[in-house]
């Protein structure tokens, strides 16, 4: 007995030391007997997660920013602080040009001139003279080339989605669609023939009829035919509030227009500005007038051959100015009629495509109900039937609601038409 109590405190003196096996055991005190388990599958998700996030990279959210979450602000200011903005100025000289000690002079407005060097973002080629450059505010020193000024409401006409208007929602107007393509598109594509010839191709073409009968569809369409830039101008547009805002309107315009590789500008109803001059016996000049006179300036300046075709389009003809129309600025007039039995019953097939009709409605029978109406009229027509299956509660328009459109809409407009009147002016 003493002696095993003597042993007792020997060993308490100096303990046996741990070995292995008791530290495996000593560490699995007041666990759970699936603990062990739970960690590895634990760290197993967490890698999992991590190698899922690597994969996708940073997540996008649908307007292609960052997640807010992510958003460094402070940064992003910093940043944006760093960068100065620029100031304009133009370029109007180049010292030694094509060496490797080019200088350039730049005059900023109402400051000085300087001569200055090149940024480290601009190669030499870039810059001509007589350019609008981007200078920093402490060197001065060239950042980038800046296009040429031109009045953003200019800029705004250019048409850059292409109109869903084709060929084919044109009805009838074979001729005419012919005569325009003629003149637009043969020059471009193939302006050989006409060296060959050693004639200038026309122009421009002025396109004139009643109200509603597919002038502006037709230029639509053709937008939407061609690769070149088109440029769409409302006459009224080009009437400003200053003197001489009308007409540097259309110098840039022009401006722009030849900058480009190919370019078709229409002019919406022209008669706006294209008016006939006349004395207004007051003595005051009309600044609508000047307006007209610099688009006659600009219609002389392009090159025939060159890359510009000029398109117009009015319903009163009979009040343009002769110098507008006169040959070697718009060569070519092209007559929208009133569309003939044939067109008619195209012009309602191609507006009852995408409406829910029932069969074998006697399109040929309804064009001859309209004598003499446009377009537009028939258009009408269509939706009025549409309107009058809507009211008696039917999913499908019939023959009756067309007959009674008919009825409606060209007997009771009559009053309004304009063309009767054209037909009197002309
Ligand atoms: N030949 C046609 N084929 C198909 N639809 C036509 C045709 N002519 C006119 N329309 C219809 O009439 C509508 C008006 O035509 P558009 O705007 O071309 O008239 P416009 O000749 O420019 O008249 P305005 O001289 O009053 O400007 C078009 O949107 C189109 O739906
Ligand atoms: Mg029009």
């Amino acid at each position: 007995m003493t002696r095993d109590i003597e042993d007792e405190i020997k060993d308490e003196k100096n303990p046996r030391p741990l070995d292995e096996d008791d530290i495996a055991l000593l560490k699995t005190y007041g666990l759970s007997p699936y603990s062990a388990a739970n960690k590895k599958v634990e760290k197993e998700i967490k890698e999992l997660a991590k190698r899922i996030n690597d994969l996708c990279g940073i997540k996008e959210s649908d307007t292609g920013l960052a997640l807010p979450s992510q958003w460094d602000l402070v940064s992003d200011k910093q940043m944006m602080q760093e960068e100065q903005p620029l100031q304009v100025a133009r370029c109007t000289k180049i010292i030694s040009p094509n060496t490797e000690d080019a200088k350039y002079v730049i005059n900023v407005k109402q400051i000085a001139k300087f001569v200055v060097g090149l940024g480290d973002k601009v190669s030499p080629t870039d810059i001509e003279e007589g350019m609008r450059v981007g200078v920093d505010r402490t060197k001065y020193k060239i950042q980038i080339p800046l296009p040429p000024k031109i009045d953003p409401s200019v800029t705004m006409m250019t048409v850059e989605e292409k109109p869903d208007v084709t060929y084919n929602d044109v009805g009838g107007c074979k001729e005419q669609i012919e005569k325009m393509r003629e003149v637009v598109e043969l020059p471009m594509l193939h302006p050989e023939k006409f060296v060959k010839l050693g004639i200038d191709p026309p122009k421009g073409v002025l396109c004139y009829g009643p109200p509603g009968t597919g002038k502006t569809l037709l230029a639509r369409a053709v937008a939407n035919r061609t690769d070149a830039c088109f440029i769409r101008v409302i006459g009224s547009e080009l009437v400003q509030k200053y003197v001489g805002e009308g007409a540097r309107m259309v110098r840039e315009l022009f401006q722009m227009a030849r900058s480009k590789k190919a370019c078709i500008v229409f002019f919406d109803e022209v008669d706006a500005i294209g008016g006939a001059r006349f004395d207004d016996g007051v003595g005051g000049d009309n600044e609508v007038q000047r307006t007209m006179l610099e688009i006659v300036n600009q219609l002389d300046g392009f090159d025939a051959r060159g890359n510009i075709k000029v398109l117009m389009a009015t319903n009163r003809p009979d009040t343009l100015d002769p110098a507008l129309l006169r040959p070697g600025r718009l060569d070519r007039k092209v007559e929208f009629g009133l569309p003939d039995l044939e067109s008619r019953t195209q012009i309602f097939k191609i507006h009852t495509r995408t409406m829910n009709c029932e069969r074998d409605i006697r399109f040929e029978l309804l064009s001859r109900l309209c004598p003499n109406s446009t377009g537009a009229d028939i258009r009408s027509v269509c939706t009025e039937a549409g309107m009058y299956a809507i009211r008696a509660r039917r999913k499908t328009v019939t023959e009756k609601d067309f007959l009674d459109a008919v009825n409606k809409v060209i007997k009771g407009y009559q009053k309004f038409s304009a063309t009767p009147k054209y037909m009197v002016y002309n």
